[in-house]
């Protein structure tokens, strides 16, 4: 993971922010329409962050199932153990990289936003296989940052913005690259699919609002644009949307594998 990016309390905090939007509840649904949990079952969530999807992965496998979330950030645990609990989750500091479950013991696996982070994905979705029953299923979601789309009308500053913000966890082509990813990893079976985030309402209600905070911070902390470009990109923003031009869009991908 990038030096530049990190998943501190404030992070958190705006993580948990981006995550109550209107559009993650709604990408959430249908990624478990996708991922299809069953009652009873025992499903491992890699990187599970403020545990929101945990938690409703936990009402959805029942008394009878269990939720297994790890996470190697103190900060983004802390939030999923104050706000994401129930009796069938149990939540684990622990990185990926340094899993000690079973070979077979769940029967999914979801990781969502995660890989991409990872110094070396390759190892880490071979791992994420080693735990999953041959009958079960993994999950994975990633962006494409390049794909960061808001419309103003400087098209060369927000430009700018989408390139300096794509890598700030290392490799912002992540999304694009995740389905070779997966099959170079020995996946014996891949389902592809693609979700696009869009909305046209530049509020803390909608995804592109909060994110639009946490670029401002990335940017700013590793002078990736100047004090001035970021104020002007924010006020294009505000202005964007008062004149009923604000679009924002993001691509993200998911392959869902069978070993
Ligand atoms: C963008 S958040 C996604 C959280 C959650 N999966 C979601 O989609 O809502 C990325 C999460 O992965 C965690 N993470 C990053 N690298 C990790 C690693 N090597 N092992 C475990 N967790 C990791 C971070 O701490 C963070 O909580």
């Amino acid at each position: 993971m990038s030096v530049t990016f990190s998943f501190d309390e404030k992070t958190a905090q705006q993580l948990s922010l981006i995550y109550q939007s209107e559009d993650i509840r709604e990408m959430q649904r249908q990624y478990r329409v996708w991922f299809d949990p069953r009652p009873g079952e025992n499903i491992l969530d890699v990187g599970c962050g403020t545990g929101i999807n945990a938690l409703a992965l936990s009402k959805m496998v029942g008394a009878g199932g269990k939720i297994v979330g790890i996470d190697n950030s103190d900060a983004m645990l802390a939030v999923a153990r104050a706000t994401a609990v129930a009796g069938n989750i149990e939540y684990q500091l622990k990185a990926v990289e340094e899993m000690e479950f079973p070979e077979d013991s769940f029967d999914g696996v979801v990781c969502t936003q995660v890989l991409g982070y990872t110094a070396d994905a390759m190892p880490v979705i071979q791992a994420i296989l080693r735990v999953v029953k041959p009958s079960g299923r993994v999950f994975i979601a990633e962006t494409d940052w390049d794909t960061l789309v808001y419309n103003i009308p400087d098209k060369e500053l927000q430009r700018k913005v989408t390139l300096g913000f794509s890598d700030h966890h290392g490799d912002g082509w992540f999304g694009r690259r995740l389905y070779s990813l997966c099959q170079q990893a020995g996946a014996k079976q891949i389902d592809l699919h693609h979700y696009v985030i869009h909305n046209d309402e530049y509020s803390a209600r909608r995804y592109g609002g909060p994110l639009s905070y946490v670029i401002r911070d990335y940017l700013l902390r590793t002078k990736k644009c100047t004090q001035e470009e970021v104020e002007r990109w924010m006020r294009q923003l505000s202005d964007a949307f008062d004149n009923h031009t604000y679009f924002f869009s993001l691509n993200r991908f998911v392959c869902i594998l069978r070993k």
